[in-house]
């Protein structure tokens, strides 16, 4: 009688009454994990070897398995599976589904195992793929950049500090500072992915299982690195979690500063880069707007992977060992940074492939605001005046300057002259700005040569 209240739950024998519906409801996960069904299907796949390998299940029996399993996947991924709130979530979905299917074997493929276990596992594999995705996304956005800094070695614009102009810089050199950032992203998932690949099944509810199981099988079947150590933290364990959203909301912050410059360069007052038609919007209202709305989504949704991260770090925070069901709050987050860094490094390597540069207006920009005051005080001082002094003399020429309203080029020799004797014909090279990013000719300068020699050696970074 017990049992048929609850015909549908495996877990029917214990319970004399219905589950709340409310409950029902509140307690399921099916409608957000069944997006593990790929790897809770390979998991179970590879359980039901180890178990036929070590003799508890008949060859028969795991070959009914695994059959079986396939079929399902293939119902899911063709529409014809039918998702029961009921079944909770994904594990119980697929296994009822399995003996529905193939009957008494069916029955058998939680032995040794439990659901605590399963998750853990199916995060862990179906993070594996992201990240190796994620990694190949970042390559993608990376080849663009060095693409874009191999053809403007040469395109000056002025660099900035506070949002001020301070000196001359090369496009270049620009676009391979924001490969550095994605090189340290790259390296970060790297290096996490090395903590996911470590497989919790055997672990089966907190204490493990009192079968003959053979956990290096398993793992040697579904790729894993190793099994996990200790059972209890097998089943709890969610920094390897934590640790993928960390790099992906710093892989974010990295997108949402890049998003900043390039909002700031495609306005009118700088007007230095055109985003293209198809990666704009217009206004409903203003008939003249182009706005960058792909940037500022990028810029807006880094807040979103940066909130996930607090997510699961204090879902973590009180958590006894070993497993308890806030573990299932992890996947929403997870799975949306997943979304969110996908999305965000797709559209923007197709967007910086599209992106038009106004070298004109950024070398203009470069010339004005004496970006090259800082190469007309080490001119002094290559001619023998004390850095500290010709900083102070360099202080007293742009305030002429902008006194007189011109620029340092708009200087005549005279004049000059009048601060300082040092100052001969030969300062109009230093002042102009191809002189001032030439000049900083070493490793990690702006200068093209550097620019040049930079890419090359990225290229050989990116065949890792
Ligand atoms: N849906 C659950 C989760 O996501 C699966 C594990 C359930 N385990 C349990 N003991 N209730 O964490």
């Amino acid at each position: 009688m017990a049992g048929k209240m609850n015909k549908d739950k495996p877990w029917a024998g214990r319970f004399t009454q219905q589950t709340d519906a409310l409950v029902e409801r509140f307690t399921a996960s099916v409608a957000f994990d069944r997006r593990l069904y790929k790897h809770d299907i390979l998991g179970s796949i590879a359980h039901a070897r180890m178990l036929a390998h070590v003799g508890v299940l008949s060859e028969a029996e795991c070959a009914a398995i695994v059959a079986g399993l396939q079929d399902i996947e293939h119902d899911i991924e063709t529409g014809k599976f039918d998702w029961s709130v009921a079944l909770e979530d994904v594990h119980m979905n697929i296994e009822a589904r399995l003996i529905e299917r193939i009957g008494e074997a069916g029955k058998k493929l939680h032995t040794g195992r439990s659901r605590n276990d399963q998750v853990a596992t199916d995060l862990r594999l179906y993070l594996r793929d992201a990240i190796d995705a994620i990694l190949q996304q970042i390559k993608d956005l990376q080849t663009v950049l060095l693409d874009i800094a191999g053809r403007e070695a040469e395109t000056i614009l002025p660099g900035f500090t506070h949002l001020q102009v301070a000196q001359p810089v090369t496009f270049g050199h620009h676009m391979l500072a924001w490969f550095e950032m994605l090189e340290r992203d790259r390296a970060r998932f790297k290096d996490c992915r090395k903590r996911v690949n470590v497989m919790p099944l055997g672990a089966a509810a907190l204490a493990g299982a009192s079968y003959p199981i053979d956990r290096a099988y398993t793992a040697e079947l579904l790729g894993f690195d190793a099994p996990a150590e200790n059972s209890l933290d097998a089943v709890s364990d969610r920094d390897f979690a934590v640790e993928f959203t960390a790099a992906a909301a710093l892989l974010m912050t990295h997108l949402s500063r890049f998003s900043e410059e390039l909002i700031l360069w495609s306005s009118a007052q700088f007007d230095f880069v055109d985003l293209g038609d198809a990666f704009c919007t217009g206004s409903s209202i203003m008939p003249q707007k182009k706005n960058p709305d792909v940037p500022e989504l990028v810029r807006g949704k880094s807040g979103r992977v940066t909130g996930h991260l607090m997510a699961l770090l204090t879902l973590m925070k009180a958590q006894p060992l070993a497993y308890n069901k806030d573990n299932q709050e992890d996947k929403e987050p997870v799975f949306d940074t997943v979304d969110t860094v996908q999305d965000s490094l797709r559209v923007y390597t197709a967007m910086l492939g599209a992106m038009q540069l106004k070298r004109e207006r950024m070398l203009h920009a470069a010339a004005s605001g004496f970006a090259t005051a800082t190469d007309l005080a080490d001119y002094l001082t290559k001619n023998g005046v004390p850095f500290r002094d010709a900083h102070e003399i360099v202080g007293k020429i742009v305030r002429h300057a902008i006194e007189t309203r011109r620029e340092l080029t708009e200087l005549t020799l005279d004049e000059l002259h009048g601060f300082s004797a040092a100052i001969k014909q030969d300062v109009f090279d230093i002042l102009e700005p191809q002189g001032s990013v030439a000049a900083r000719n070493h490793l990690g300068g702006t200068a093209p040569a550097q620019v040049r020699a930079a890419i090359a050696r990225a290229k050989e970074q990116l065949a890792h």
